[in-house]
């Protein structure tokens, strides 16, 4: 996966991204949302906001910002935040342009198993993410005990040309972070290959 691949990709998924979508993660969407318990007045970062399918589901007194490299993607993200606090930037989630400690929680929906570097794009938000803040993660992982199979790498392969890489697995994304709880970690989705997540950062 690499950015300019990504961007010819998505182009092409901002085309039918809000018919098909919807009818796949739903209620995995919904759990992930549910399980930030966001307040008024908080700030929440959403990097690779994607055509805004959370948006809203997102309570109306949160003040968000959405990220994403992609044009196409973030035109359709535009109507779902008319005349609500929500900031669309266009943003590589890799290298993010805000100041440590300005988010109160993050979204990572459908994206770290997206972006060439999962990993970084998980640091950068952790390091933007305030202390005693919260993650939210809902994506599909290549599940701890599993081998890369042949059939595993293959499918991999044919995932990527739609951009989206199955065989990343969560702990190589997360590994290093300091100061983080995993507080829930539920399946959700196809046997557990789909997980969501609540992670806090340590107070200060
Ligand atoms: C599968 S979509 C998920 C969108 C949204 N989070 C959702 O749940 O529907 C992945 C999104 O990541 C974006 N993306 C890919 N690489 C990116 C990067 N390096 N920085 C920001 N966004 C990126 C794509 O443009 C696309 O909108």
């Amino acid at each position: 996966m690499d950015n300019r691949r990504n961007l010819q990709i998505y182009r092409w998924w901002a085309l039918i991204y809000d018919r098909w979508v919807p009818l796949l993660y739903g209620r995995a969407r919904r759990r992930a949302i549910a399980l930030l318990d966001l307040r008024p007045g908080e700030r929440l970062l959403i990097p690779g906001v994607g055509t805004g399918l959370d948006l809203p589901r997102i309570p109306p007194q949160v003040s968000v910002v959405g990220a994403d490299l992609s044009p196409h993607m973030l035109a359709r993200a535009a109507p779902k935040a008319a005349g609500r606090d929500v900031r669309l930037l266009f943003m590589d989630v890799q290298a993010l342009g805000f100041r440590q400690a300005s988010f109160d929680a993050l979204l990572f929906n459908l994206i770290l198993t997206v972006v060439p570097d999962g990993a970084a794009a998980f640091r950068e938000g952790w390091r933007v993410l305030k202390p005693g803040g919260r993650a939210v993660i809902f994506d599909k992982f290549l599940p701890e005990g599993a081998a890369l199979t042949a059939r595993r790498r293959a499918l991999g392969r044919l995932l990527m040309g739609v951009g989206t890489d199955p065989n990343r697995r969560l702990s190589e994304i997360l590994d290093g972070v300091a100061g983080m709880t995993v507080e829930r970690d539920e399946p959700i989705l196809l046997r557990g290959h789909f997980r969501v997540l609540l992670l806090r950062k340590a107070p200060a």
